[in-house]
Parts: C-alpha cells; structure tokens; sequence
C-alpha cells in the first residue's frame, strides 16, 4: 500500500522543510499537484519548484499534470526530477502520444480519470499505462469532500486488471483520510495521495504510520 502526501496541502513558506518531513515520515511517494488556472480554476507552482526539492529525498515524485497543455511541460518536469507523469484521459485524442512521450523520456505514466467521467474512457489505454489514477474529488483545490460514488468506478478498475492480467496501480485522490482511505482500499486502490488529512496534523509521521496501519489488512485484495 503506497501513502503519496500530497504537497498542495502543506506550507507553502516552507515548501523544502515540508519535503523534508515526508521523506521523514518515510511516506512512499510525494504527489506533486500542477495547476494551470485553464484546465482546473487554480494556479499551484512549476518545474523550478520541483528541481529544488528533487535533492531533499530519493523518493518518487509523482508528478499530476492538471494541465490543458501538458505536451509543453513534460521534458521541463522530467529534467526537473519527476519519476511519474499524469496526465488527464480528458484531453482525449492526445493521450496516446502523451503516454508515448512520457515513456520515452524514460518516466512512469499515469492517467487520471475526473468525477464526471465514464471510467471506460480509460479503458483503450490501460495496457499502456502504470498508474489509473482515479479522481475521489473535482480537481482543483485541496480541503474538499470525498465523493463516494467514486468507489464503484476503483471496483471497476480491480476487475479489468483482474481480468486482463494487467499491473497498473489503481490510485485515489482528493478527500482521502483515514475512513476514506479504508473505503478505497476495501475497492481496489493501492496508491493513497492524501494533502489535507495528513499535513493538516500536528503529528505528520504518526498521521503517515496510522494511515499505513489501517491500510495492511487490505494490501493483497
Ligand atoms: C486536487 C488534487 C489533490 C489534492 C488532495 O485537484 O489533485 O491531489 O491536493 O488534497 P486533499 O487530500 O486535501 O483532498
Ligand atoms: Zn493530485
């Protein structure tokens, strides 16, 4: 079971000192979340941010494009550090060329599935991919409610897993916490991106740990 804190939620005055309290609380990947007030109402920050704080820790940094033109943002994230691209299955009929692009700049590709969205427009790209990353929010903000209808689409992504002996790992974000996360994994999800619920606590590590405890029963489901 993989915990990814999302870096949205945490001081942005200290963005490095936040990096280092991850890689401390020996989370297992940092979710970085882009912004670019057109394809969500929101602006966040870019790949000169994540070059500073590639050095701070070794592990991955999963890099999710929230973009409307991420074609020009792949090579400037890939020098800056990233080890994951996600990009949206929204953009349509250039995500295939998203996902060959990513691979060859020698990165792991996600590709991210918002609320409204059918879960089968994922379908024609699961064999290309190594992360379906599954919205549990709108995109955009940090801090908001989980939308439980969300769960059948994980249930959804687990079958055709099963059943196409494939290996993506299926990811939740946004209003993930400790009930939540429970409720994902129960559905399928191994990948846990959680912002406000963890660094929204005084004890991050502990947060981190008690998170990972509630998540084990659950690991080989
Ligand atoms: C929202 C982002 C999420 C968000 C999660 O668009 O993709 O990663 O930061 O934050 P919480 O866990 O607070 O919902
Ligand atoms: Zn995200």
């Amino acid at each position: 079971m993989i915990i990814a804190p999302s870096l949205l939620a945490a001081n942005f005055g200290r963005l490095a000192a936040e990096t280092v309290r991850v890689d401390n609380a020996r989370a297992d990947w940092l979710h970085l979340d882009i912004m670019d007030g057109h394809f969500v109402p929101n602006l966040s920050f870019g790949p000169e941010v994540v070059r500073v704080l590639r050095p701070l820790t070794r592990i991955p940094f999963d890099v999710h494009l929230m973009c409307s033109r991420p074609e020009v943002l792949l090579i400037p994230f890939a020098e800056a550090g990233a080890s994951h691209i996600i990009v949206h299955v929204e953009l349509a009929d250039r995500v295939t060329p998203l996902i060959w692009k990513i691979k060859s700049l020698g990165l792991k590709v996600g590709l991210a599935v918002n609320p409204p969205t059918a879960i089968a427009a994922a379908q024609p790209f699961l064999d290309q991919i190594d992360q379906l990353l599954i919205m549990t929010v709108n995109p955009g903000f940090g801090g908001q409610p989980f939308i439980s209808e969300m769960v059948p689409k994980i249930q959804q992504a687990r079958a055709w897993r099963q059943e196409k002996n494939l290996r993506y790992h299926i990811e939740v974000d946004g209003g993930i916490n400790f009930k939540t996360a429970v409720e994902c994994a129960r559905a399928g999800a191994g990948v846990f991106v959680s912002g406000s619920a963890l660094f929204g606590r005084r004890q991050f590590t502990r947060a981190v740990r008690t998170m990972r405890d509630l998540l084990q029963p659950f690991k080989n489901l």
